[in-house]
């Protein structure tokens, strides 16, 4: 059965519109779990447009389930994981002036830094997943640089307008799926998925973790937390 790691930092960007001191992502964490989630991920971006410094480490304290700290591969934010060991970290890409998370790692042209700060985070305990389009170029890589979980970006399935099309980004998972397995490497999946068109990914038997943000969060606005999480968790895990 699938699990459902929820991603609190829209709650922090409710926040930050105001600059007080909530909504609290540590509360809407709490809510999660209590709901059922099986983790709670987290992206501390370079610009700290949601998730801030002090956010990170009192999570680390207060999570029950499990952490995953999402980032961008810098000296700072590697760092930054080394301190707080969270259980997992995800490595993404990260652009200044992007609304959200565009596009998969490169991990063929990141091969070498990769290995060492996959390499170095794993030393130090910690569960190390890679952000990357459903590519079998870069799942090789993924596998080549000794990453434990690959987490397949689901945006471009989320974001096609035809049937035809989503069928063909569907098959494109799969696709990933298998060359996954084979490998040997673990599979999470995330990015756009809401409570419509989640049904079709879980119907791909392999996806280990879906890692969903800002559909449950939108749901939670006008539900509760509790409510928009257990909905998800039901889609998840039928
Ligand atoms: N997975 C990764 C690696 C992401 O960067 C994001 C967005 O922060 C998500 C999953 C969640 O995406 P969404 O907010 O669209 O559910």
């Amino acid at each position: 059965m699938a699990k459902l790691s929820v991603n609190i930092d829209h709650i922090a960007t409710i926040r930050q519109a105001r600059g007080v001191s909530e909504p609290d992502p540590v509360a809407a964490a709490v809510l999660a779990e209590l709901a059922g989630a099986d983790g709670i991920t987290i992206h501390l971006r370079e610009d700290r447009r949601h998730i801030q410094d002090r956010d990170v480490s009192i999570l680390r304290q207060t999570i029950k389930t499990r952490m995953n700290l999402e980032m961008a591969l810098t000296d700072e934010m590697i760092d930054i994981a080394l301190k707080t060991i969270p259980d997992s970290v995800t490595l993404v890409p990260e652009g200044r002036h992007e609304l959200t998370t565009e596009g998969g790692l490169d991990v063929v042209l990141l091969q070498n830094t990769l290995k060492q700060k996959v390499a170095l985070l794993q030393q130090a305990g910690i569960i190390v997943s890679l952000f990357i389009e459903p590519n079998i170029e870069q799942i090789k890589a993924t596998h080549k640089v000794g990453a434990d979980y690959m987490e397949i970006h689901t945006g471009m399935y989320c974001d096609v307008p035809t049937a035809s099309g989503r069928r063909e980004q569907l098959g494109r998972i799969e696709l990933a799926i298998s060359a996954a397995r084979r490998l040997g490497l673990g599979i999470n999946a995330g990015h756009g998925l809401d409570y419509r068109n989640i049904g079709a990914v879980v119907a791909l038997p392999g996806i280990e973790e879906f890692n969903i943000g800002h559909s449950i969060v939108s749901r939670a606005s006008l539900v509760g937390m509790e409510r928009a999480v257990r909905e998800m968790l039901e889609l998840v895990k039928g």
